[in-house]
């Protein structure tokens, strides 16, 4: 039976929460997150045994296995840091952090230990994305355009830049990493952010609600991943399309429509992408074979480069070159 521990207890850690207790020979052991009073409310809604006000607690009370990492990005860097001085597995929600510094030193301590890691790049699982990178690499393509329109989410971590990062390294990070799973590295970032109608609107708004980034790849292809967060609730879109010599290839979230002279084709997602990353990264507990992992940290790291390069850029007006 593998222990598992939690950090946070908000609404994504509600998710991985439900994947997990639903899995055979894995047991939610303890659970942490900012007081003790809203440890023990979150273990005592998902049955989780003990309940913890901080890590260091955590893991002198319980011998674990590994651990999930559920905060928001401002929360990151002093927890990795001690799971891996522990030498203790753990899966980390994206974004890994505000900046690229502290998940550098993180990936480079991980890369000492050879330790298990998975992010929550869960787009990566899902059957359309699979589908797409299979069929880029058959074609011969152009450009692509991401988009990722939007309401404000409603915690306050999110609107306050130097909590949440802005929108694109917390939210369309998703496209970015979609896009660099399907098509290889990017080398270039140009970014023009912009605050329009949020800030007017709600008190505590330090987040641009309107962006669009240019992103040049190695192999040649350009891509522009525009974002807004001033849509109603309820309103909105998010996906990728790719333009190719054979065609237009669009992906949402739920299905992926191909484009071609004389046919449309659509296949609809089956697989659910959060149980496909939970089922990969406790495979990789249980066998040491992370083979099904998609994106580890290392991996992850490369994303969260452009999108703080991305960050750079707008507040510079120059381009940014990554190599
Ligand atoms: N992969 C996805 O599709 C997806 C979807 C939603 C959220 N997320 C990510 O999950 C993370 C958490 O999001 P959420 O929706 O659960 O947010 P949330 O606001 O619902 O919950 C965040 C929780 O973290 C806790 N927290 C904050 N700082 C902490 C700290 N230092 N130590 C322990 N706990 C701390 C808060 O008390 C809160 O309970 C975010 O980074 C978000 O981007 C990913």
């Amino acid at each position: 039976m593998l222990r598992i521990g939690l950090i946070g207890t908000g609404g994504f850690s509600k998710m991985h929460a439900k994947i997990l207790s639903e899995m055979n020979d894995v047991q939610m052991v303890a659970v942490c997150g900012t007081s003790l009073a809203k440890a023990e409310a979150f273990a005592a809604a998902c049955g989780i045994p003990s309940s913890y006000e901080s890590l260091d607690e955590m893991l002198d009370g319980e011998p674990l296995d590994a651990v999930y990492i559920l905060v928001p990005p401002m929360s990151h860097g002093e927890y990795e840091m001690k799971l891996i001085e522990r030498g203790i597995p753990f899966f980390v929600e994206k974004p890994l952090g505000l900046n690229t510094d502290q998940p550098e030193q993180i990936r480079n301590e991980i890369g000492k230990k050879s330790l298990i890691t998975s992010v929550g790049y869960h787009f990566r699982y899902t059957d359309t994305v699979v589908l797409m990178k299979q069929l880029l690499k058959e074609q011969s393509i152009g450009m692509m355009t991401g988009y990722w329109m939007g309401s404000m989410p409603q915690v306050a971590w999110w609107r306050d830049q130097s909590r949440s990062g802005g929108q694109f390294i917390e939210q369309s990070t998703h496209l970015v990493d979609i896009m660099r799973y399907c098509v290889g590295e990017i080398d270039e970032v140009y970014a023009m952010y912009g605050h329009q109608v949020m800030h007017k609107q709600f008190e505590g708004v330090t987040v641009p609600d309107v962006g669009t980034v240019t992103l040049k790849f190695k192999s040649g292809v350009i891509a522009n991943i525009s974002n807004t967060c001033v849509l109603p609730s309820g309103v909105g879109k998010t996906g990728i399309t790719c333009y190719t010599q054979q065609g237009i290839l669009e992906w949402d979230s739920e299905r992926l429509t191909r484009i071609e002279a004389h046919e449309t084709t659509i296949k609809n997602k089956k697989v659910n992408p959060y149980l496909a990353e939970n089922e990969a990264f406790i495979y990789a507990l249980k066998t040491g074979d992370t083979g099904l992992i998609l994106s580890d940290y290392a991996d992850a790291f490369k994303t969260q480069r452009v999108t703080v390069a991305a960050l750079e850029s707008a507040k510079s007006g120059l381009p940014i070159r990554l190599n």
